[in-house]
């Protein structure tokens, strides 16, 4: 097999197969964060993606995207339930979101993690030329730089955290606590969102494995593994380009038109998922159009939410109870041809997506806890005349990147509404400096950055960053 000398290894691959309206099958970019920050960014650059395809069985041949070769990992159905829906997204993905849903411990869920985690480390094995570096992304995947580093000392190995690491008081509750420290050690590089992240995880590598370590550096055995913080982003030049492009602009004076020409649009955009804060952003609308402060005539909010991990019991609860609440709000404030909340649960293109933000006047992200949150960042990036307000929840990475936005506290429902509403009646000049202040910022910290950022730091500046293309 062909090796490669910069290998990304990620759950999810940057396509998914999906079936065509024809019935025929094809392939599309997956939704998500992580396919979103590094799909632009690898384009053009000669590398290998290892990764599952997104569905069970044996894994299909893909073809190369650019530049980039796929190489397939295949989940059958138990590793499926037992590794992605279960260790990583019913026991790492609730307990590294504050625990805002009760996180399942089962052994049968760990056994199942340590298994795929092996799977991807002999995969990447293959896949990697001598010397090569090896870039390991996310939750899923945290045994993996350890398990690779037995079977290739050669390789540079850098590992990713796309979500937040917990604080030490509940990532104590973890029964493999030990285990899944050791494993992100294999790496030479640990980058995580925020500096907060990087401090949680040095605290507890001293006191679970009882090494030396502080907030940049860990003492393993004989090697000093790096931490630190490298807050993730957008194509940001290539989000502006979209937006400006003039039929995505017409697109968006279609969309305003077909919503009733309002006053005000209210866009949200998330996964469907219990840490985006849904239900509590639909609770504060709903009460603010109670309470006459927000009428329907002059306001509607778009509520896009794509389905997620859909057979996980904690999603399926969360997705029938937005869907009740979508309709009672409908029912009880809509008109006919004029609902309270237009609710869409299809995937967009990214056009589709550009020209939806250049329509919304207010944005609201409003996570109760996120890594970063991308969409935040791509509002910003689409708003090319320097308009629209950005409603950010404190607890999104983003926050700390984008102090300029309107940071609400989620959690807090007056303070939502009173954030809500601030937004929605912000005077331009409020708005216009904020906006410009974080789209220059987004300007120099986009992908780009973030990668050269990162590599560097993991290969000394080596030659990998030539294949990247300058900021902005
Ligand atoms: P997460 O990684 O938790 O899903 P982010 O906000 O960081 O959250 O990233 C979500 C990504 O998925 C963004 O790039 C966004 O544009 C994309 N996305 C979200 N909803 C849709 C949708 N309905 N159609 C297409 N892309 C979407
Ligand atoms: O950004 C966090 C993340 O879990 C990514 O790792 C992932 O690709 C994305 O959200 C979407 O989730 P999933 O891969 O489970 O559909």
């Amino acid at each position: 097999m062909r090796q490669s000398s910069l290998v990304v290894v990620a759950n999810r691959l940057p396509i998914d197969d999906s079936v065509a309206p024809d019935g025929a099958c094809e392939w599309r970019r997956s939704p998500g964060g992580l396919v979103s920050a590094l799909h632009p960014l690898l384009r053009h650059t000669p590398a290998t993606w290892v990764g599952w395809a997104g569905g069970t069985g044996p894994a299909p041949s893909l073809p190369d995207i650019g530049s980039v070769r796929m190489r397939t990992v295949p989940l059958s159905s138990e590793d499926f339930r037992d590794h992605y829906e279960g260790f990583a997204n019913s026991t790492l993905w609730p307990l590294y979101h504050d625990a805002v849903e009760q996180p399942e411990y089962h052994r049968r869920w760990w056994e199942a993690y340590q298994r795929v985690n092996q799977r991807f480390a002999e995969a990447t094995a293959e896949a990697a030329e001598q010397g090569a570096v090896v870039w390991i992304q996310d939750y899923h995947l945290q045994l993996v730089p350890g398990l690779l580093r037995e079977l290739r000392p050669d390789l540079r190995i850098g590992f990713f955290l796309h979500v937040p690491f917990p604080p030490p008081e509940l990532f104590m509750q973890l029964p493999r606590r030990a285990e899944l420290l050791r494993g992100m050690l294999g790496a030479d590089l640990i980058g995580f969102q925020r500096a907060q992240a990087a401090h949680n995880f040095a605290q507890l590598v001293a006191k679970v494995l009882e090494l030396p370590a502080t907030d940049r550096r860990v003492g393993v055995d004989d090697r000093v593994v790096r931490i630190g913080a490298f807050p993730v982003s957008i194509d940001t030049a290539e989000m502006a380009a979209l937006a400006g492009r003039p039929d995505v602009a017409a697109r968006a004076q279609r969309l305003r038109h077909d919503l009733g020409d309002p006053g005000h649009v209210i866009l949200s955009v998330d996964r469907m998922d219990y840490t985006k804060g849904i239900e509590q952003r639909l609770k504060a609308y709903s009460e603010l159009l109670a309470s006459g402060h927000v009428k329907v005539r002059d306001t509607v909010l778009v509520q896009v939410a794509v389905p997620s991990r859909e057979r996980v019991t904690q999603y399926q609860i969360l997705r029938d109870r937005v869907e009740r609440e979508v309709g009672r709000i409908n029912g009880e404030f809509g008109r006919v041809g004029e609902p309270a909340i237009h609710y869409l649960t299809q995937p967009f293109d990214r056009a589709e997506l550009a020209a939806l933000y250049r329509v919304a006047d207010v944005m609201a992200v409003t996570p109760l806890r996120d890594g970063m949150n991308l969409v935040a960042k791509e509002y910003v990036a689409a708003r090319v005349d320097d308009t629209g307000a950005l409603l950010l929840s404190e607890f999104a990475g983003a926050a700390a990147e984008l102090p300029q936005a309107y940071l609400v506290n989620p959690h807090d429902l007056e303070g939502l509404k009173q954030g809500l509403l601030s937004a929605l009646e912000a005077d331009p000049a409020d708005v216009t400096p904020r906006m410009r202040a974080m789209r220059e910022h987004l300007h120099r910290n986009d992908i780009r950055a973030w990668a050269r950022s990162y590599l560097s730091a993991l290969d000394d500046g080596g030659s990998l960053l030539t294949h990247l293309a300058p900021t902005g």
